[in-house]
């Protein structure tokens, strides 16, 4: 699939699309501006170290990572779909790009060979009735005493804050944050404030730390916000055709536009990034 084009073989809600690319950018540096790492303090690693990052996307945390630290690591992107990755050629030799979905088991040569294992930004892709099989997955590439760092936002968190004497309605905003709360039928986020605990059932927990994003990042953050109903409505209207979603497309563009008069004029959205840290024993024999 060639990167301008939108998912439709798999069951990716968001687009793969240059508009898609450009989001998780935004968010990728958003979220390292709030956390202010890229690797949390109490990861370490070493020169030569092996690293998965699980659903790399566009590889911006790849390559920023590598750009960061001061000896050389190998990281293996891996992800459903290339298509948002750079060309290869134009790659670090040391990001691999690999095609697998990690909801079905590694190969063999992967198992047990990773240092750090790295995910962010899976609200989309996590299902509870699925989520076991992932971590399975997730853990079966961990090196004895290698790291799993997942990093979300915690939409069930969202409230709406108010530039200091903002005269604005809030209606539109009201209604986006109830959509962001439950977009579908299927998906819940209520697992992201529990994410340590959840991990924490296979693997040690090290660390599990919330912040929030800071009122500065407020515009740059609600943008991010506006350009995901943009894509979450071009994917349903082209991923099937029907009187059906092009109706509820309508509405999550409608809902858009006015929440932006309201976004972008001193209303925001508190709310929270979450980071897990789990640790493989050093004994483990899997
Ligand atoms: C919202 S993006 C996040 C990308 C990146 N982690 C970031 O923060 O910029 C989710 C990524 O997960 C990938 N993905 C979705 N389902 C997947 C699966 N079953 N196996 C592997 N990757 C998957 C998507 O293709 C997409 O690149």
């Amino acid at each position: 699939m060639a990167a301008s084009e939108p998912a439709k073989s798999d069951e990716y809600i968001l687009n793969r699309d240059w508009r898609a690319m450009a989001r998780l950018n935004q968010r990728h540096h958003l979220f390292k501006m709030v956390q202010g790492f890229l690797l949390h303090p109490s990861v370490s690693l070493k020169a030569g170290a092996k690293v998965a990052e699980i659903g790399g996307g566009t590889c911006i945390w790849a390559v920023d990572l590598l750009n960061e630290l001061p000896f050389s690591i190998d990281i293996d992107a891996i992800d459903i779909s290339l298509a948002q990755c750079p060309p290869k050629a134009w790659l670090p030799n040391n990001i691999q790009l690999i095609t697998h979905d990690v909801y079905q088991p590694f190969p063999d040569h992967m198992i047990g060979i990773y240092d750090l294992v790295h995910v962010q930004n899976w609200l989309c892709v996590w299902r509870n009735q699925t989520s076991e099989r992932l971590i399975r997955n997730l853990t079966a590439l961990l090196k004895p005493s290698g790291y799993l760092q997942w990093s979300e936002q915690d939409p069930t968190i969202n409230t709406i804050v108010h530039a200091p004497g903002s005269p604005l309605s809030t209606e539109a905003t009201e209604e986006l944050l109830r959509f962001l709360k439950k977009p579908q039928e299927s998906i819940s986020f209520e697992w992201v404030s529990q994410l340590g605990p959840i991990l924490a059932q296979n693997l040690s927990l090290v660390a599990f730390d919330r912040q929030e994003i800071r009122k500065e990042l407020q515009a740059f953050w609600n943008i991010t916000v506006l350009q995901g109903f943009e894509e979450l409505a071009s994917n349903l209207q082209r991923r099937d055709k029907t009187d059906e979603n092009a109706s509820k497309a309508a509405k999550l563009r409608e809902v858009a536009e006015r929440g932006s008069a309201e976004l972008l004029n001193g209303n925001g959205i508190y709310t929270e990034l979450v980071v897990a840290v789990v640790q493989k024993s050093p004994n483990s024999m899997i």
